[in-house]
């Protein structure tokens, strides 16, 4: 039997390749714009995704929808699948952002106000990091129009609780909700009032791989009514944690949030692990490991015009980790700085995006 992925578990998947095969999901082919997440590999595969090549092509309507749960503080992980979405918009797409606010209800510990705060700090991070306003629509599940709420619960007329269990394993209430919400929020730039059936892409992560396979045996059972195309997924890695593992933000660590201060983005940069030699000598001699350190996946994702060098001293001995670091910790606590600053003005415009 086919391993079964758990989005609301935890899914760190220490092989893409094995994972890409295991799960149906195809290598990235070129794409018509160069950007840094598809040549580190870091977005690493996709599904349908020339239906999304081709609308670029012929300069047809496509979009990009995504969105986040509002659970814990953003850190630098959620920045790159905004990087992805500003990749999407510059390509041309209509933006759909969601809050998955009936999601977290639903399946973390959250009440209501907390999550309306946390979404709304979400939603500045995402015009801060660079999201513009032109063609795109940010909404909360909670206040979805009228077609896409009776949409959400119109879609469980076409699959069975046994089709689920096969997708998702355990399920619950709260889960199947969820779940079809999700759906939801992925079709609706379908809905005739949205503009009606388009390529729409959704730039995820691995764990939620199972409603991307929901969403297109739905899209398909709702073709006649609804007029659905098929949908198109890219797959993004996730950034390593700052101490190897995962980013998480229970484990404040591994992670670098924008609420951070420079001294504690900087502390934190310091303190991380490295694919460093146990002492300086052995580091000279021998020289680092830059495929194993989490410090070289930041420089190559933060830091990029630089990593080709930071790579090539590490390999040969001329780069220590201590400086290494610092350079890091310079970029992060500018980058982190600027975006914090950024947010600040945000609040102006935020009206702009609902609409
Ligand atoms: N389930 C996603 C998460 O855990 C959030 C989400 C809700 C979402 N609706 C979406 C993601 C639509 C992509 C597309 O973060
Ligand atoms: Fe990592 Fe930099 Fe040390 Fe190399 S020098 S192992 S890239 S921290």
């Amino acid at each position: 039997m086919q391993k079964k992925i758990d989005p609301w578990g935890s899914c760190d998947v220490k092989d893409y390749d094995k994972a890409m095969k295991e799960f149906g999901i195809e290598k990235l082919e070129r794409f018509p714009k160069r950007n840094i997440l598809f040549d580190t590999g870091f977005v690493f595969g996709h599904k349908n995704i020339r239906a999304v090549l081709k609308a670029v092509q012929e300069k047809k309507r496509f979009a990009m929808m995504t969105g986040l749960m509002p659970s814990g503080p953003m850190h630098l992980g959620h920045a790159l699948v905004v990087e992805q979405m500003k990749f999407f918009q510059e390509l041309g797409a209509e933006c759909y952002v969601a809050s998955a606010d009936i999601e977290a209800y639903l399946t973390r510990g959250l009440k209501r106000d907390e999550l309306a705060k946390i979404s709304e700090d979400y939603f500045l991070t995402y015009i801060a990091l660079g999201l513009k306003a032109d063609k795109c629509r940010f909404y909360y599940q909670s206040s979805g129009s009228q077609e896409y709420m009776n949409l959400s619960k119109f879609l469980a007329k076409k699959i069975t609780f046994n089709e689920m269990k096969a997708i998702y394993g355990e399920l619950s209430p709260a889960k199947i909700v969820s779940a079809l919400t999700q759906v939801a929020d992925i079709l609706h730039p379908q809905l005739k009032e949205n503009g009606g059936a388009c390529p729409v892409i959704v730039p995820v992560g691995l764990d939620q791989l199972p409603h991307i396979n929901l969403t297109g045996d739905l899209a398909y059972r709702f073709r006649e009514e609804y007029g659905f195309v098929k949908i198109s997924a890219t797959f993004q890695k996730l950034l390593p944690g700052l101490q190897g593992g995962k980013m998480s933000s229970s484990q404040p660590n591994s992670a670098i949030f924008f609420s951070d201060g420079g001294d504690v983005v900087r502390k934190k940069i310091m303190g991380a692990m490295t694919g460093g030699r146990k002492s300086v000598e052995e580091q000279k001699k021998k020289g680092g490991s830059p495929e194993i350190c989490p410090v070289y996946a930041y420089h190559l994702l933060f830091n990029n015009s630089s990593s080709g060098k930071i790579y090539e001293k590490c390999k040969k001995g001329e780069l220590m980790c201590g400086e290494c670091k610092k350079e890091l910790a310079n970029v992060l606590v500018k980058f982190v700085g600027d975006i914090q600053d950024r947010k600040k003005k945000a609040k102006n415009e935020l009206g702009k995006y609902f609409r």
